[in-house]
């Protein structure tokens, strides 16, 4: 029988590519969300890329009645992976106490119910956030975490704690804890992508809504950091390399291959690429003019870091395969779709 695997906010982008990933490699999933940042078209297009529907349950996991009686319910689940939580950066510093509350609230529950019903395997998506602006670049596992930027920085480093005090206390529970650099692009088939709602915070959906004529110009933020042309640098991560990077943590854990009970591995390509770099790859990629203007920097954003991937390289066996300019005709295939655009 194959084994079951919770996905939380696995309608969301990350969630959702990471669905298919697993339903592809016989894994059976099942998927919680409270679609507060996704739309159940995308549980459809999850079925439509692999011809099976995951089971589906749209609720709120820091309702902890509704939680627990999730997990009493299917006492046959065999491991987790974390997805669901808020992510916009911005947003988390004009209203904090709804990221802390979402969060954490949200973690602190599933780990209380991995233990009550022995539950002993968790991915939990973690983010470069932690890293703040590095000394050393690129950056590897072992580097210093930074004060947080934010307070959604702040809920990554503090459920990177609760998950190592939890498996102190507990040592049936297994972690993994995806480090993530800037995930892009979508499904080769179209189906599943980013839905930002509403103006786009990050980079790329904000390219390809404004070259799909959604936006008027895109902004740059910057062009006076100390990089060489002046803008700043991040590593840009096809999702679908993500999302098997997931699937082979996954397959670590219910194999017991993992060397540590608390294990953290960075995903991302190992390139930094700055912003005007993304921009005039993308025109290459898909022939079409970005209309962008040079702004001043935006407040809280680090000046570069990308990754040492050869932890996760070696340890995994997995390395990201899609170069920038595949990531970014992806991301535009997408858009063209989503807004009937031929
Ligand atoms: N940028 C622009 N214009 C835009 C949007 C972004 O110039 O309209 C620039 C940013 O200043 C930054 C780069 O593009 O230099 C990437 O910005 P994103 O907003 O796409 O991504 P961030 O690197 O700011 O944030 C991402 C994730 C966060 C995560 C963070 C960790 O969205 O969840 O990486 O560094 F915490």
């Amino acid at each position: 029988m194959a084994n079951k695997i919770l996905v939380t906010g696995g309608a969301g982008y990350i969630g959702s590519h990471t669905a298919v990933n697993l339903i592809e490699n016989n894994y059976e999933v099942i998927i919680v969300d409270n679609l507060s940042n996704s739309e159940e078209k995308i549980i459809d297009g999850i079925e439509k890329i692999t011809g099976i529907r995951p089971e589906f349950y749209q609720f709120d996991l820091c309702d902890i009645k509704k939680t627990n009686n999730f997990f009493a319910k299917h006492t046959d689940i065999k491991a987790i992976i974390h997805f669901a939580a808020y992510k916009a950066v911005g947003e988390s510093v004009s209203l904090p106490l709804k990221y802390y509350h979402n969060n954490i609230a949200s973690l602190i529950n599933i780990l209380q119910n991995m233990t009550d019903f022995n539950i002993p395997n968790l991915v939990f998506s973690s983010s470069c956030t932690v890293y703040g602006q590095p000394e050393k670049l690129p950056v590897n596992e072992n580097a210093p975490i930074q004060p947080a930027n934010s307070p959604y920085g702040n809920t990554k480093q503090i459920s990177e704690e609760m998950i190592k005090d939890t498996i102190l206390s507990n040592k049936n529970i297994n972690t993994i804890a995806l480090r993530y650099f800037n995930p892009i692009g979508a499904h080769k088939s179209s189906i599943i992508g980013e839905l930002p709602i509403g103006v786009p915070n990050n980079l790329i959906p904000f390219i390809t809504q404004t070259v799909a004529g959604l936006r008027k110009e895109l902004s740059v933020f910057g062009n006076d950091y100390n990089t060489p042309d002046g803008s700043a640098i991040r590593d840009y991560i096809h999702i679908e390399d993500l999302a098997e990077a997931h699937v082979i943590a996954i397959t670590r854990l219910l194999e017991q291959k993992n060397k540590q009970n608390f294990e953290y591995f960075n995903l991302g390509t190992g390139q930094g690429n700055s912003v005007l770099d993304v921009i005039n790859t993308f025109e290459k990629f898909t022939g079409k003019t970005v209309n962008y203007k040079i702004v001043p920097r935006r407040e809280g954003d680090v000046e570069q870091v990308w990754a040492d991937t050869s932890f996760a390289n070696k340890e995994l066996n997995w390395k990201a395969k899609t170069s920038l300019g595949n990531s970014l005709l992806s991301a535009w295939n997408w858009e063209k779709k989503l807004r009937g655009i031929h």
